[in-house]
């Protein structure tokens, strides 16, 4: 499902923030990206979802090749994979129904399929009862939720995630890795990227360690 060949990444004046990642990730699989701050997790995620581009190298996503990057291509990558980001990026003056709404407006999905859609992935997360309300008024955990839903209202096949239990206290933790699980068991591909080493460890998947930018374990 996502392959690697040989992939740098220099980010301009600033050191190689990836050095030679070989990988592979099976259609269906749940792994995790794990190493210390600054090795290259978030670095890796963009690679894969296509917001940033290789250095050098090849990342073939299902089946795609990456560094070919065209328009018709872009809004084909944002409709197969999913990315739930570190910092949330919900907008705060729009409800949680229209933060989920917006991932499926940009595809041109019509208003009638997006609501069913949403009000799914609301209550899949267990958020529909906070549809109207805005971002800032809900918990950590809740605002996760919602960027999790927003990530899967589009059904990816890829789900990436950049450390998503980062500010959540462990049984909440537990709880999202439990979501991505399930998530996972109903077929989608999984990513998460996390120094967390509690939740690598009770979760039991497999994992990839990268420190300064190379893969170490
Ligand atoms: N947009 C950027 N511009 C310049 N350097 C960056 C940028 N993003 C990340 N880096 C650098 O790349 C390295 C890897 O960063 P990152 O992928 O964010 O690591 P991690 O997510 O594991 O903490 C770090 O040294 C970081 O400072
Ligand atoms: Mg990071």
């Amino acid at each position: 499902m996502i392959q690697m060949f040989h992939v740098y990444k220099n980010y301009e004046g600033s050191l190689t923030a990836l050095s030679d990642i070989t990988l592979k990730v099976d259609k269906g699989e749940f792994i995790f990206i794990t190493g210390p701050s600054g090795a290259g997790k978030t670095t890796l995620l963009k690679l894969i979802f296509g917001t940033e581009t290789p250095t050098e190298g090849q990342i073939i996503v299902d089946g795609r090749n990456q560094s070919r990057i065209d328009s018709k291509h872009i809004a084909y990558l944002r409709k197969k994979m999913g990315f739930v980001f570190q910092d949330f990026k919900l907008l705060p003056k729009r409800t949680v129904y229209e933060n989920v709404a917006l991932a499926l407006e940009v595809m041109g999905i019509p208003p009638k399929d997006v609501k069913k859609s949403v009000l799914r992935a609301l209550s899949y997360v267990g958020l529909r009862h906070r549809a109207n309300y805005k971002p800032l008024t809900l918990s950590g955990g809740e605002q996760q939720r919602v960027a999790i839903a927003r990530a899967l209202v589009k059904e990816p096949t890829i789900l990436l995630a950049d450390e998503p239990t980062g500010n959540l206290d462990p049984d909440l933790a537990i709880s999202i890795i439990d979501l991505f699980k399930d998530i996972n068991i109903k077929g989608t591909t999984v990513v998460v990227a996390t120094h967390d080493k509690m939740i690598i460890e009770r979760a039991n998947k497999r994992m990839i360690q990268i420190q300064r930018g190379r893969v170490v374990g």
